[in-house]
């Protein structure tokens, strides 16, 4: 659906947050796969929704920042990297490949060792055969589905570049698009959750119940998919929509260094992330002394379900299952115990060794 304003557009308050968390992650993305011990011959980059690379303020856009990640951080006789950079609206195209020339004036790498595609069209029509045609499969892939959140992501894309060697993926989701719209998308909106019409259940629960049934049945859909390790999490504005992200990896180091680029995100932004899971919905702006409510209130969720459970399993369900690092886990732990929720099984201090569970309610 091409922009319905003025190309290029002013760069929103989560969209700087969304950059920096992109930056962060490629300036690891590539070493790791292009330099470091066991490297891969070559890489590919992504986009869907490419956009024209730069703001109206002059900000620069996702293309521009993943390329720059390749050259600050991989040397140029380190392997290949590929970038493919689609959109379907013709203005966007136009500036994106300006504005490449633009910001790499000389050419920082040869057109074999960094061949670089921008198409016009859809993402459904054309981002695989792109990949097909530069050679990308069988090498790791990173996919940035960025849209605006109400362009169809082609989940039989998302299910071949799960099989495919080290790939990842990022999806932007607004899930208002489909509360709004769920009688006019009807099945036609099951595609993009895998075929799955679960989401479509949303019109019967409670407003504040919508966004959150969405979330979860896109994050099903992805684990469908076939993507084993799963970070989703939405940004939110100080003043505008939240925004969700859902990224996809085949290995738990994707997930981790995913984590690692959420927390350093530059708290200068103002822009805070929330763990959707979280029923009180609680939003953390403090990175360096983040809330801790939200994760307690989750391991609390998770010692019903489960009964006796190691620290360690919990640091892990933390990694995988929620926004948090594992190293907040014993912090969150620490004023349950205290204040008698949560019992240290045998007693003793509180460790990543120890068994938990909660409290019985007699003892509280
Ligand atoms: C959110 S912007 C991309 C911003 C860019 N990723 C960045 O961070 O700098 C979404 C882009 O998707 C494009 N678009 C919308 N629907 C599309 C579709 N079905 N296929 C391809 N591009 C589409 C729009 O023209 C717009 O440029």
């Amino acid at each position: 659906m091409p922009v319905k304003g003025d190309v290029p557009w002013p760069r929103e308050e989560h969209t700087g947050a969304k950059h920096d968390i992109y930056r962060r992650y490629l300036d690891r993305w590539f070493p790791i796969l292009l330099a470091y011990s066991n490297a891969y011959p070559s890489v590919t980059y992504a986009e869907g929704f490419s956009g024209p690379g730069v703001y109206s303020g002059g900000e620069i856009g996702s293309p521009v920042i993943a390329m720059q990640a390749l050259i600050d951080n991989v040397p140029k006789t380190k392997g290949v990297a590929r970038f493919v950079f689609i959109d379907d609206d013709k203005r966007c195209v136009d500036m994106l490949r300006k504005t490449l020339r633009t910001a790499f004036p000389d050419r920082p790498r040869s057109d074999a060792a960094m061949p670089v595609r921008v198409i016009e069209g859809t993402c459904i029509d054309h981002l695989e055969a792109a990949l097909d045609s530069i050679n990308a499969w069988g090498q790791p892939i990173f996919a940035n589905l960025d849209s605006w959140g109400n362009a169809p992501v082609p989940y039989k894309l998302l299910q071949r570049l799960a099989v495919n060697v080290s790939s990842e993926v990022i999806v932007t989701l607004f899930p208002q698009h489909f509360v709004r719209f769920v009688s006019n998308l009807g099945e036609a909106g099951d595609e993009v959750f895998g075929g799955d019409p679960t989401w479509r259940t949303v019109n019967g629960l409670a407003p504040e119940a919508k966004s959150r049934h969405i979330l979860t049945c896109y994050r099903q859909a992805l684990k469908a998919a076939g993507f084993p390790y799963l970070l989703d999490f939405e940004l939110i504005p100080k003043h505008g929509q939240p925004l969700y992200l859902v990224f996809g990896t085949g290995h738990p180091l994707g997930v981790k260094k995913m984590k690692d680029s959420l927390w350093e995100v530059d708290r200068a932004q103002g822009v805070g992330f929330r763990d959707p899971r979280d029923d009180q919905a609680e939003t953390l702006f403090d990175m360096e002394e983040p809330q801790i409510g939200p994760l307690a209130r989750l391991l609390e969720q998770k010692l019903r379900d489960s009964g006796r459970v190691r620290v360690e399993e919990l640091r892990q369900f933390a990694l995988f299952e929620t926004v948090y690092r594992p190293e907040h886990v014993i912090r969150a732990l620490k004023p349950l115990v205290d204040r008698g929720v949560v019992e240290v099984v045998g007693g003793g201090a509180l460790r990543i060794g120890s068994f938990v569970s909660l409290a019985s309610a007699s003892a509280r």
